[in-house]
């Protein structure tokens, strides 16, 4: 997730419980062919010991898509997935992102460029532009290209994220994989809160192969904790274990920041995510938000006291 999912925030989902896969913030090839890192904002920066992390880039130029994935396979990403989801205009206008459900076309010619990386290829999409009916054609087109993996974020490009994800037509795409693409992996997204709710969706729909948690980890960061399942239910969590996850977030924003580019307005989004469900919670984020510094946050830390 943009602006989320920086090497800073993975490695605080990781000390919570972290998923099986994780997938970066979405990069665009062209901007790295022409700028370089600087282009693209730190969101490729990852550590040696992120060994289950997939590349996500996007972009509507074939060969700059070669190019880039084929920086991530020296990085040391596990893989690569394009983005055919994203519905924000700059993306859509540069014919990337939830554009390609319009070129299908080019969105094969991009899936075969990501290829010649020589990484596991998947891709994540919508299912369809502006209509539900798009969703049969659109993603047998791309269960005809030979991915790795498909991500289906059970919504339309039009429907942004207003409507609940049409988990009704799960069964009906299991069928169409089954029958286009067996070795192809399908990836569940939309609305799917936490591990347990993931696994219930799979026991429903045994062919389902995985389940992706965006806003979910904003909602709890425990979410995906696997040895203690009652973890994933968020009023289990206690609010001195936020903190905690709070405090060790600091720690890696002093840490990383500067390779990762991150100006310190960027850590506050995150604050909603630790500081919640007790009195005064409210009255906290507010002074918070009003921080300069990470030292400043731990000093309003220090003076309070959880349970
Ligand atoms: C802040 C934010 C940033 C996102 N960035 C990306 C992104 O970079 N790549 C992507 O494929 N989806 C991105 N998404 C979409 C999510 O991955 C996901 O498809 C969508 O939020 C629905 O799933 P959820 O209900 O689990 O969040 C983003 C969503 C949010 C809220």
């Amino acid at each position: 997730m943009e602006a989320v999912t920086d090497v800073i925030f993975r490695h605080v989902v990781d000390k919570a419980g972290g998923p099986d896969l994780y997938f970066s913030e979405f990069t665009n090839a062209t901007g790295w062919v022409h700028a370089g890192d600087k282009a693209i904002g730190g969101r490729l920066v990852k550590t040696a010991d992120e060994t289950r992390l997939v590349a996500q880039i996007w972009g509507s130029v074939p060969d700059d898509i070669a190019k880039l994935s084929t920086h991530c396979k020296k990085l040391g990403f596990i893989g690569i997935d394009i983005n055919m989801g994203c519905p924000d205009s700059s993306a859509v206008k540069a014919g990337g992102g939830a554009g390609m459900i319009r070129t299908p076309e080019l969105a094969s010619e991009i899936i075969s460029s990501a290829k010649t990386s020589g990484l596991p290829v998947s891709a994540k999409t919508r299912l369809g532009y502006s209509s539900l009916d798009e969703w049969h054609d659109w993603l047998s087109h791309l269960l005809r290209q030979d991915i790795s993996a498909l991500t289906i974020h059970l919504r339309t490009k039009k429907e942004m994220s207003k409507v609940p994800a049409h988990f009704e037509l799960i069964p009906d795409i299991v069928k169409l994989r089954d029958e286009i693409a067996p070795e192809t992996l399908i990836i569940i997204n939309g609305d799917i809160e936490n591990r347990d709710h993931g696994l219930e969706i799979i026991k429903n729909n045994p062919g389902v192969n995985g389940i992706m948690i965006g806003r979910g980890v904003f909602h709890n960061p425990f979410c995906f904790n696997e040895s203690s399942p009652d973890r994933t239910n968020k009023s289990s969590i206690k609010s001195a274990e936020l903190i905690d996850l709070l405090i060790y977030h600091l720690e890696l924003y002093d840490k990383w920041h500067e390779k990762n580019d991150r100006p310190y307005q960027t850590l506050k989004r995150f604050y909603k995510v630790y500081v919640r469900d007790f009195d005064g919670a409210k009255e906290l984020r507010e002074q918070l938000m009003n921080t300069k510094s990470t030292d400043e946050v731990r000093e309003i830390l220090g003076r309070i006291q959880y349970n």
